[in-house]
């Protein structure tokens, strides 16, 4: 499989499709929106699929798109917020190349989030008990990525400059990568 691709993820909000964008820019490298890709796929919003279909569809539907873009190389990919709660997800990510969490505190989720009507899981009543639950769930997930970077106060710049830093210092590489996948097959 290849392994230079650059995967992005992290909670609804924390940028990773514009920082994905400004990234693969930088390096010359291709960008994908795995949500974009699922939808050109479907031919339908994600609401839509949610809607229809429910949230399993979407996560199987989910996993074979990443399968696919895996193969790819050379490659930014923004993925969507829920795709780490699958341990084979995980494992695909790192085989494949690096897995970089974007963070953000919860009231910058909140405030970049609120307004928007395309992410299902938050058209809730309560959105901001809804998106405190969900961090606190997923914590553990994330903390599976190679790096992690806090959004919160950086500038688009910023955090590129971070990655690309981090990249070049070979921080994500290799060997520790590769035994934490043994790790995560074996707990799955
Ligand atoms: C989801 C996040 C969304 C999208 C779907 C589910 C999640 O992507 O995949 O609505 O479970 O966190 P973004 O993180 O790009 O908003």
């Amino acid at each position: 499989m290849a392994q230079n691709n650059i995967y992005l993820v992290g909670f609804m909000g924390t940028g990773k499709t514009s920082v994905g964008k400004a990234l693969a820019k930088k390096k010359g490298s291709n960008f994908v929106d795995l949500d974009d890709l699922i939808e050109l796929k479907e031919r339908r919003r994600i609401t839509d699929i949610f809607a229809q279909d429910g949230e399993p569809y979407f996560r199987r539907i989910e996993r074979k798109t990443l399968k696919e873009v895996a193969r790819q190389k050379n490659f930014v990919v923004a993925c969507g917020g829920g795709i780490v709660i699958d341990p084979e997800n995980i494992v695909v990510m790192k085989e494949s190349g690096v897995m970089i969490c974007l963070s953000a505190a919860p009231e910058v989720i909140i405030a970049r989030t609120c307004g928007s009507s395309g992410r299902p899981l938050l058209n809730v009543a309560d959105p901001k008990t809804q998106i405190e639950l969900l961090l606190n769930l997923r914590a553990p997930y994330y903390a599976h990525a190679d790096k992690s970077i806090d959004t919160s106060c950086l500038s688009l710049k910023e955090v590129v400059e971070k990655i690309i830093k981090m990249l070049l210092s070979g921080h994500t590489a290799g060997a520790k990568k590769r035994k934490e996948n043994r790790r995560i097959s074996k707990s799955a």
